[in-house]
């Protein structure tokens, strides 16, 4: 298996949350206790994923390495790129085109919270698969909002459509796919659509025609939620603070994950711990690293 690199795709204009994305990244929002962003790395680093890069606006990227930093404290290497306009989410594998290079690579939306038990066995099961595209279908009540997939009963993909105005079936496509290195070759080929954007959908179409797309179900024990509109971000805070208070364990510690992941020393750990001692999240992570969690 060669290596895997990981996008964070993390701009976009945020009109859907003004006056909140007025003069403050979208995805650098807190998300109860811990900036949006936060929710989408943990799930790359749950893959195992260490490379990673953070692409958002010219004027919005430097918070986001203020806030992460080359990643080497939490044992990572998080690199940064710059998309000028929101011209579509595939436009992510042309700014990333050097640095994909010849891996496979993982892009996540940067507004998508993923949780549930088997999240880690999903993601090691799809990075050591030899499929050239995967994307997940998960059911919603609002198919119309998102991009649709259909498929029969042996998980053959038949249609894959974005926001359709009769949707073939209420599975959604979250934000989180995974690519051979040939999407780069893709993403430059495909032409942007009515909205003048590079959709995300006409690269995963073009993996269908080519019979290499693959699906994989995200049961009802998975909890997908986005956190576009301040709604979502809402029930997303509620969700995150109902679990962390009943099971006194947090929901996207990028520092826990990154030890249990075995990216960082119990030592390191606990030094970031102590640097973050006069916060409940600091305490949490002492107690991590001292074993009693
Ligand atoms: O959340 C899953 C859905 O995400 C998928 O089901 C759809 O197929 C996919 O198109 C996308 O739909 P959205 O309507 O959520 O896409 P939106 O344009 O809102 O972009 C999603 C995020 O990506 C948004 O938070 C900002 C960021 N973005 C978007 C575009 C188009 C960028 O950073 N740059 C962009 O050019």
């Amino acid at each position: 298996m060669g290596r895997i690199k990981g996008i964070i795709l993390a701009g976009g204009k945020g009109t859907r949350l003004y006056p909140m994305t007025h003069a403050v990244s979208k995805q650098l929002l807190p998300v109860y206790d811990k900036p949006m962003i936060y929710y989408p790395l943990s799930t790359l680093m749950l893959g195992g994923i260490v490379d990673v890069m953070v692409i958002s606006t010219p004027e919005d990227i430097g918070a986001y390495e203020k806030l992460l930093g080359d990643g080497s404290k939490i044992g990572m290497h998080i690199s940064y790129g710059t998309q000028d306009k929101p011209a579509g989410i595939a436009q992510a594998f042309l700014i990333a085109e050097d640095y994909i290079g010849n891996d496979k690579v993982c892009l996540i939306l940067g507004d998508n919270v993923f949780f549930g038990q088997n999240l880690t066995r999903t993601l090691n099961e799809v990075i050591d698969s030899d499929h050239p595209a995967t994307v997940f279908a998960c059911q919603v009540g609002n198919p119309k909002d998102f991009g649709v997939v259909e498929f029969d009963e042996e998980g053959k993909v038949l249609s894959i459509e974005e926001k359709p105005q009769n949707p073939k079936s209420n599975y959604a496509v979250p934000g989180l796919y995974f690519y051979d290195s040939g999407v780069v070759e893709i993403a430059k080929k495909i032409k942007p659509s009515k909205r003048g954007e590079l959709e995300i959908t006409a690269v995963n179409n073009e993996y269908l025609k080519r019979g290499e797309l693959y699906v994989k179900t995200l049961g009802r024990g998975m909890a997908w939620l986005d956190t576009g509109t301040p709604d979502g971000i809402l029930k997303a805070a509620t969700f995150v603070e109902a679990i962390q208070s009943r099971q006194g364990m947090y929901v996207s510690c990028i520092e826990e994950i990154a030890w249990r992941r075995g990216f960082i020393t119990t030592e390191q750990l606990r030094k970031i711990g102590e640097e973050l001692s006069m916060t409940d999240y600091g305490k949490y992570i002492l107690s991590v690293a001292e074993g009693t969690k």
